[in-house]
C-alpha cells in the first residue's frame, strides 16, 4: 500500500534503544505525586533550567503575544497573510545577532546567508539534500545523536560512515580516525561529501579543540570536501574550554570567501540555546549562494510560521534579555551538570569532562555484566526497568566501547535530579553486596575444591581467615 521508500527504509531508527526508553518511559512516567515510582525521564535533551527567564519576558511584553507593534498597532492581518519562504526580515536580524552573541561576538552572521527552517532536524535534512545525492557518504565522529541516522540517511538516500572515537582521548577526533573513515567509506565504494561534526557535541558536552578543528579544516581542504557543523548547543557552554565555531575558524584562518567558505555550512536552533524546541525554530547558515538559494526553496516544506518568528524577533531583539538569558542559562547549566558529576563520582561512577550541553556521558563499564553491547543493553533494561531511569546506551549514539551511557539534568527539577541519583545509589550498593556475595561463594566453592584432601581443621581455619579478609 505504501512507496517502497517508506516501507523498505530502516534508516529512520525507531528501533533503537533510544527510542524504546522513550517508549517505556511513556507508559510509566514518573510524577512526584500521581506516580512517585515511575520511571524518570532523563534521555531528553530538553532545557527547562530557563523556563522562567522566558515566561517573565512574556509576562513583562504583553504587546509581543497580541500581535502589536511599538505603535500599538495590530500587525495580525499581516502575519496571517505573509507566507515568503525567505522569512520576515526582522527575525532573521534579530536571530543573526542571537548566534554572534553566543559566540561572544567573535563573528558577524549576514542575515542573507541564513535559511530559516523548522528546527534544526530539518536543516540538517535539507542540507545533506542539498549537497549528497543518494548513496554519497558524510563521516560522522562517533559517538553522535541517535537521530542523525533519520534525520540525514532516511529521506536523502545519503550514507554515514563513522570516524570511531575512543575512551583513550577522551573521544577526541584524530587524523589517523578521520583517514580510517574515509577509506572505510572508499573500500565500500561510497563518494565521501563530507564530514558532519557536533559541535559542542551530544551526547558527549564537550566542545571541538582547536587541535580538532584545525586537523578537520586540513582534511576538509585535502579531500576537497564539506564541512557540516551542527552548532544547536553554542548556548549551553558554560566553561572553559571555549566554544570556537567553524566560522570563527574560517575567520582566523583568513578564508573567507575562499573556495573552502563555499563548503563550510552551520546548523542552529532555538530548541536547545533558548530551550524552545516545540516552537520549532532552526536555520541553516552558508556562505555558499548555491546552497542558500537551494535551501531557501527547499525550506517551503518546513517554514516557521509568521507569530512565532514575529514573537521571536521581539524578544530577540531585546539584547538586554538575552544577554541575561545567556549568561544564568550557562550559570544553571554548570550547577546542574556539577550536582550530577559530584553524585556519581560518590558512587564511584565517573563522567567525562565536559563543558556544554544538557547531559553527561556517563562511565559505567565497570557495572557491565560482561565488556560488550549485550552487556551494555543487560544493564540498560536494569537501569530502565528496576531503576526507572531512561537513559541512553552508548550503542544507541554507535559507541565503539561498550559501557557508556548518556544521563541528561536539564529537563527535571533539581528533587528529581536528586532522587535519580539516590535510585543509582540503592542500585550500585545493591549490585555491589551482590557481588561480593558471589565472589565469596566463589571463593568458598574453590577453597572447599583446594582443600578436599586437607584435614578438616585446616579447611575450617582458612575459612575463618577468608570471611575476616572480606569484611574490611
Ligand atoms: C545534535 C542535535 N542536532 C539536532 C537536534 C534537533 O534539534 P531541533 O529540535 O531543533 O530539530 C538535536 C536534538 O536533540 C540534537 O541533539
Amino acid at each position: 500500500m505504501l512507496s517502497s521508500k517508506v516501507t523498505d527504509c530502516n534508516a529512520h531508527g525507531q528501533d533503537s534503544s533510544y527510542f524504546l526508553g522513550w517508549q517505556e518511559y511513556e507508559k510509566n512516567p514518573y510524577h512526584e505525586i500521581n506516580n512517585p515510582n515511575g520511571i524518570i525521564q532523563m534521555g531528553l535533551a530538553e532545557n527547562q533550567l530557563s523556563f522562567n527567564l522566558l515566561e517573565s519576558w512574556i509576562e513583562n511584553n504583553p504587546t509581543a503575544t497580541q500581535f502589536k507593534n511599538n505603535d500599538d498597532h495590530s500587525v495580525f492581518k499581516e502575519l496571517a497573510l505573509f507566507q515568503d519562504y525567505h522569512g520576515l526580515p526582522s527575525f532573521k536580524k534579530a536571530f543573526v545577532q542571537f548566534m554572534s552573541e553566543i559566540r561572544g561576538n567573535t563573528f558577524t552572521f549576514d542575515p542573507n546567508n541564513l535559511v530559516l527552517t523548522a528546527g534544526a532536524t530539518s536543516a540538517s535534512e535539507t542540507l545533506m539534500f542539498c549537497v549528497a545525492n543518494p548513496g554519497d557518504a558524510f563521516l560522522i565522529p562517533t559517538p553522535y545523536y541517535p537521530a542523525f541516522d533519520r534525520d540525514l540517511k532516511w529521506r536523502t538516500g545519503a550514507e554515514i560512515v563513522p570516524i570511531h572515537c575512543s575512551s583513550s582521548n577522551g573521544f577526541r577526533i584524530t587524523r589517523s580516525a578521520l583517514e580510517d573513515a574515509y577509506q572505510q567509506a572508499k573500500k565500500k565504494d561510497l563518494k565521501v561529501k563530507g564530514i558532519f561534526v557536533t559541535n559542542p557535541s551530544n551526547p558527549l558536552g564537550t566542545s571541538l579543540s582547536i587541535h580538532e578543528l584545525d586537523l578537520i579544516f586540513n582534511f576538509i581542504s585535502t579531500k576537497n570536501i564539506h564541512l557540516i557543523s551542527d552548532e544547536v548547543y553554542s548556548g549551553t557552554v558554560f566553561s572553559s574550554p571555549k566554544f570556537t565555531s567553524v566560522m570563527e575558524v574560517l575567520k582566523n584562518k583568513n578564508l573567507m570567501n575562499s573556495e573552502v567558505s563555499n563548503r563550510v555550512h552551520i546548523i542552529c536552533s532555538l530548541s536547545k540555546d533558548l530551550g524552545l524546541p516545540g516552537f520549532r525554530v532552526g536555520a541553516i547558515y552558508s556562505g555558499n549562494g548555491d546552497v542558500v538559494s537551494a535551501a531557501t526553496k527547499m525550506s517551503s516544506f518546513g517554514l516557521i510560521s509568521s507569530q512565532t518568528q514575529y514573537l521571536l524577533s521581539e524578544m530577540l531583539s531585546d539584547r538586554k534579555f538575552t544577554n541575561i538569558y545567556l549568561s544564568e542559562n550557562r550559570r544553571r547549566l554548570k550547577h546542574r551538570q556539577e550536582t550530577l558529576v559530584k553524585g556519581l563520582q560518590k558512587v564511584g561512577i565517573r563522567c567525562l569532562k565536559s563543558n556544554s550541553g544538557l547531559f553527561c556521558w556517563v562511565d559505567m563499564r565497570h557495572l557491565l555484566s560482561s565488556k560488550t553491547f549485550d552487556g551494555e543493553i543487560e544493564l540498560w533494561e536494569k537501569i530502565v526497568y528496576d531503576v526507572r531511569l531512561n537513559i541512553s546506551p552508548g550503542s544507541s549514539c554507535h559507541c565503539s566501547e561498550p559501557g557508556w551511557f548518556r544521563v541528561c539534568f536539564a529537563n527535571m527539577s533539581e528533587e528529581t535530579l536528586i532522587l535519580a541519583m539516590q535510585r543509582v545509589k540503592s542500585f550500585v550498593e545493591s549490585m555491589s553486596k551482590k557481588n561480593n556475595r558471589n565472589r565469596h561463594q566463589q571463593m568458598l566453592h574453590n577453597s572447599a575444591r583446594r582443600t578436599k584432601s586437607l584435614p578438616k581443621w585446616v579447611f575450617s581455619l582458612s575459612l575463618n581467615q577468608l570471611e575476616v579478609g572480606e569484611q574490611r
